[in-house]
């Protein structure tokens, strides 16, 4: 090892693990309880009490809103959602054989090209970006959904949540259902330095602009590793196919070191309470569909993983069979994620621009030095 390697070793955090990469008023995850605040308040407060809007207001403005200003912001989301002319022309030429998640992350730079704002990285601007892609993105989803038919047509009277579940199973939602959409809204809106976030705010960090920084964003949120996450669990389940299975299952890919989707977590090794949260969902989801099997086959996987590796599921776990009992295609499981992380996204956006240093970190040379400069007829 050369010298300088040696003296930069110990400064190496592999996967930036443990490093505090920058600051943020928009999200505390607490490593030791698990426990998660958005903008200061309780995720269990704001699950059961808030709707997603007013949580998307809470993250991008910095308080809760008022009757008046939710009102206005929902009114916006909703005036919001139609797809301009030339996006909807583009998603004709989308090959079926593309999976949602590579359509969102090439519509969504599409939509950058169209913004009324483009341009500008102010936080008025900014704003109307975020809010106007927290609206259009269900509707690309629908519009992929139901192509080459016309998707439903948006319906004013209905909420986020209900009309995300509305565009893309074309069902209107039973209140139970809306409720579960909303809450897995809530939970999925905002977890601090995590990849996906990191990658838009090093784009935002070189004072890019949203749509840029969103995009790189949704590329990293799609590996499986973070948000394909929860699409690899269900495949799973559904792999397992029941309980009697599952041991063996289990038992086999650990003894073959690979991994089993939706457990584990880089910051929360003690647990997840967002995974509390949906787990109870996700069995009364079941209980009201009549359909059981799904949520008893998933907690006796978290009760072998306990046992076996220690592992606590994450937020993904519990949610694959909360949308798969909502009737959600698997494929449009992580996009239901970008559905709702858009929200935190935007936030962390303006809040890199708004105290913008350039994110630039260094790495450790490791490869060889000095190498003499061969003619190309001389090298082997
Ligand atoms: N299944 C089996 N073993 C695991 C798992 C798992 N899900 N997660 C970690 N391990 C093992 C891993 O094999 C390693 O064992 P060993 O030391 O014997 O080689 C040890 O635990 C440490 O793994 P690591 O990769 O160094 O730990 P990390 O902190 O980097 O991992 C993680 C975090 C999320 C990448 C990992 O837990 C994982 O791959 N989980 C499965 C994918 C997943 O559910 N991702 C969603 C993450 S949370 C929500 C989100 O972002 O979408």
């Amino acid at each position: 090892m050369s010298e300088v390697r040696k003296e930069g070793a110990d400064r190496v955090y592999h996967g930036l693990e443990g490093i505090l990469a920058g600051e943020s008023e928009i999200c505390d995850v607490e490593e030791t309880t698990g426990g998660l605040f958005y903008r200061g308040y309780r995720i269990e407060d704001l699950s059961e009490r808030a709707s997603f809007e007013e949580v998307a207001y809470l993250l991008l403005m910095g308080k809760l809103p008022n009757r008046k200003e939710l009102s206005d912001f929902s009114g916006e989301l909703v005036r919001s959602r139609p797809l301009p002319e030339t996006v909807r022309r583009f998603l004709k030429t989308v090959p079926t054989s593309a999976g949602p998640m590579d359509m969102l992350r090439t519509a969504v730079s599409f939509l950058g090209l169209n913004d009324p704002d483009r341009g500008s990285n102010d936080r008025p601007a900014n704003l109307r970006k975020a809010i106007r892609l927290i609206a259009q993105i269900p509707s690309l989803l629908a519009a992929f959904r139901h192509a080459p038919e016309e998707p439903p047509s948006s319906d004013p009277s209905l909420s986020h949540a209900a009309s995300l579940l509305y565009l893309i199973t074309g069902k209107r939602p039973d209140p139970f259902s809306e409720k579960v959409m909303e809450i897995s809204l809530i939970l999925y809106a905002e977890h601090e330095f995590n990849a996906s976030t990191f990658a838009a705010r090093v784009t935002a960090s070189s004072l890019s602009d949203m749509h840029s920084a969103i995009t790189s964003a949704i590329g990293s949120l799609k590996g499986p590793l973070h948000g394909g996450a929860n699409e690899a669990v269900m495949k799973m389940l559904l792999e397992i196919g029941g309980i009697e299975n599952e041991e063996r299952y289990i038992r086999d890919r650990l003894a073959r070191k690979e991994r089993i989707m939706g457990f584990g977590h880089r910051v929360l090794k003690g647990g997840d309470i967002r995974s509390d949260i949906i787990k109870r969902y996700s069995k009364e989801l079941g209980e009201k569909k009549n359909d059981r099997k799904w949520f008893a086959l998933s907690s006796r996987i978290e009760e072998r993983m306990r046992q076996e590796k220690g592992l606590h599921p994450n937020l993904d776990f519990y949610s694959a069979s909360a949308y798969y009992l909502l009737g959600l295609p698997i494929e449009f499981d992580t996009p239901l994620f970008v559905c709702s992380r858009i929200a935190g996204w935007s936030a962390h956006v303006i809040e890199q621009h708004d105290h913008n240093r350039l994110i630039r970190p260094r790495c450790l040379y490791t490869g060889p030095r000095e190498l003499p400069y061969l003619p190309i007829e001389a090298r082997p």
